[in-house]
């Protein structure tokens, strides 16, 4: 495998923000691959909530201890990457399907950390990354209707031919808005009072550091302003 140095040294901070005995939230994606060897090699008594079957997978080849979602209350730290992030730390996530579990498992920690390239620092969410959506199949027409209307160039992820099913057997739509995302917190609302949208791929409030790595290996930490 072809080591990126940028996201191994972002994955390789956030491990050095762990000790012994915390409850994890495990998030998903390449720079979260980086995280979990890095925390597998400090040999730390840690525990996690994965966020998708493929950091499960993940985890037990590591030997990293997993916690049962219905035994997690309360996590220490959830680590988790992102598609875009702005300076006030609202992200955008999705592109590998695990939102879902990802906004459950980061709204259990105490605190959020995400880890990222620093090309994924923008001024203004979904201008080049068009937003995840997980949307409860039997609902896909509706919704899609109704994405459009609030202007939104709606598109259905597919593999292989047939719609991609996330690991809760829902459909993604990947959204795109001319411009961007004015307002994150406003269309995070609107989108979760939306019958039959599962998730939407906005995480707005909830991560409070991000460590940005570069090609040259240091790392950048982003704290929102307005904390
Ligand atoms: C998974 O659904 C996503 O939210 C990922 O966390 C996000 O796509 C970042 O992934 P990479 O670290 O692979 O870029």
């Amino acid at each position: 495998m072809t080591i990126d140095p940028a996201k191994q040294a972002a994955g390789e901070a956030a491990a050095g923000l762990v000790s012994s005995g915390m409850r994890l939230g495990l998030g998903t994606g390449s720079t979260v691959a980086y995280f979990l060897e890095a925390l597998a090699a400090r040999g730390l008594e840690v525990t996690g909530v994965p966020t998708s079957e493929a950091t499960a997978a993940r985890c037990r080849e590591l030997g990293i201890g997993l916690i049962p979602p219905e035994d997690a209350d309360r996590l220490d730290l959830c680590v988790d990457g992102a598609d875009e992030l702005d300076r006030e730390l609202n992200l955008t996530k999705g592109g590998g399907g695990a939102l879902l579990r990802e906004k459950v498992v980061a709204s259990l920690a105490d605190r959020m950390v995400v880890i990222a390239t620093v090309d994924k620092l923008v001024d203004r969410l979904g201008e080049s990354f068009p937003l995840p959506v997980e949307v409860v199949p039997f609902a896909l027409g509706p919704v899609r209707r109704r994405l459009e209307g609030l202007g939104f160039e709606v598109s259905e992820r597919r593999a292989g031919g047939v719609p991609q099913l996330t690991d809760n057997g829902n459909v993604i739509v990947d959204c795109r808005m001319r411009g961007g995302i004015e307002d994150p917190a406003v269309l995070e609302a609107t989108l979760a009072m939306v019958p039959g949208i599962a998730e939407s791929g906005l995480f707005v409030g909830l991560a409070s550091l991000a460590l940005l790595g570069a090609p040259d290996g240091s790392v950048e930490r982003v704290e929102p302003t307005s904390d």
